[in-house]
């Protein structure tokens, strides 16, 4: 298997520097330069999506935090309320379907066992459609389901998700542009955000090339036990996967946090024994989020932030500073996840932890 590995020494670093080039495959025949196609979706969804009122979006493990990004979009793009739920809930508790609900399931295999069982309960509980973002062609999830938009990843073989996961975004995002467009998003913002989604591949890029410098960030995680993700707005799902990448891979227990929630707890388990990892786009919560590291550096607390250029962010004691491309606030979320998909790639490796196979963990979950 080391021929499918090519040049990389793992799967997982081989999917995440597929990146650029799946991402862009996932636009391709979806976008012009300046509009999403209105055969993106497949033909039936102008019908579907018409008088969407409410989207309930499905999804277990990395997939469910795609989710937690897409519902950030969809509520300011398109304006129509948004829920997020992991499968495994949501199939066991009593939901009260609102009118006109487009059922959504992200799945990177279409075979996981509690998104598949939520899908099929919600149809007969009489949802309007239901959309799947899926990377398996013919696999259950796409089957099942009304309208599909597959992810172009190609296999995805490292158990830790990567790829999948930016390329969800990128379609999610696609989504989210055709639905708002039917809730009258005004052409101009379109045609900004199809722009910036198509400057992510190169920006993609960009953050690839700082490889060499977050292989040597990662030693200072090499001999911790704890860790603390930070982000706010729709970053904060991209700190909940930067953290879940982190324990899957090299068993650093890693919690993430809103960073506005700092304060009412887990400030308190913050020493120099606590490395705490932050991305900072240069969007409109950056000052709030700088006065959140204050709070952390004043406690003795090791920052490790990832931070747009413009965003002022200084490197300081106890404060190391990475600094990415400037990015559209929208497309923000893709490009700030590859940095922390190569972290905890490289502290994994210098653990020595099995990456692409980690113990206790399975590709597809699909028994319960
Ligand atoms: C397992 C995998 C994860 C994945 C999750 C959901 O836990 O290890 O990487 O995110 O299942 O899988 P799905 O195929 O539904 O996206």
């Amino acid at each position: 298997d080391s021929a499918d590995k090519g040049e990389y020494r793992h799967f997982m670093l081989k999917e995440i520097y597929e990146q650029p080039r799946v991402i862009k495959a996932t636009m391709e025949g979806r976008v012009t330069n300046t509009r999403v196609l209105e055969q993106a979706l497949g033909t039936d969804a102008e019908n579907l999506l018409e008088n969407v009122r409410h989207v309930q979006i499905i999804a277990c493990g990395t997939s469910y935090h795609a989710g937690m990004v897409a519902r950030y979009w969809i509520e300011e793009l398109a304006g129509v309320p948004c829920s997020v739920e992991v499968a495994s809930e949501f199939r066991y508790r009593k939901h009260v379907i609102q009118q006109d609900t487009l059922f959504l399931c992200i799945s990177q295999s279409g075979e996981t066992a509690d998104t598949l069982a939520a899908l099929r309960q919600a149809k007969k509980a009489g949802f309007r459609a239901a959309l799947a973002i899926c990377n398996v062609p013919g696999s259950s999830l796409v089957r099942e389901s009304d309208l599909v938009i597959m992810t172009q990843a190609g296999p995805e073989i490292g158990v830790a998700s990567t790829k999948a996961f930016t390329t969800q975004l990128t379609a999610l995002l696609i989504f989210t542009l055709a639905l708002a467009r039917q809730n009258g998003l005004p052409e101009e913002q379109e045609a900004e955000i199809v722009k910036a989604i198509h400057l992510v591949p190169g920006q993609v890029s960009d953050v690839l090339a700082l490889d060499g410098e977050i292989a040597e960030m990662s030693k200072a995680f090499m001999d911790k036990h704890h860790s603390l993700f930070l982000g706010r707005g729709s970053q904060f799902p991209v700190a909940l996967e930067g953290a879940l990448k982190l324990k899957e891979i090299s068993y650093i227990h890693a919690e993430a946090y809103p960073a506005g929630e700092l304060k009412h707890g887990p400030l308190a388990l913050v020493d120099s024994e606590m490395p705490v990892v932050t991305v900072a786009p240069n969007n409109d919560l950056v000052e709030k989020l700088k006065s959140n590291l204050e709070e952390v550096r004043a406690r003795g607390g090791e920052l490790f932030v990832f931070a747009d250029k413009m965003a002022n962010v200084k490197p300081d004691e106890g404060i190391h500073v990475m600094q990415l491309p400037s990015v559209h606030p929208i497309t923000a979320p893709i490009v700030y996840t590859v940095p922390l998909q190569l972290l905890s790639y490289h502290v994994a490796v210098l653990k020595g932890t099995d990456v692409d196979q980690p113990r206790n963990l399975a590709k597809s979950v699909t028994v319960e």
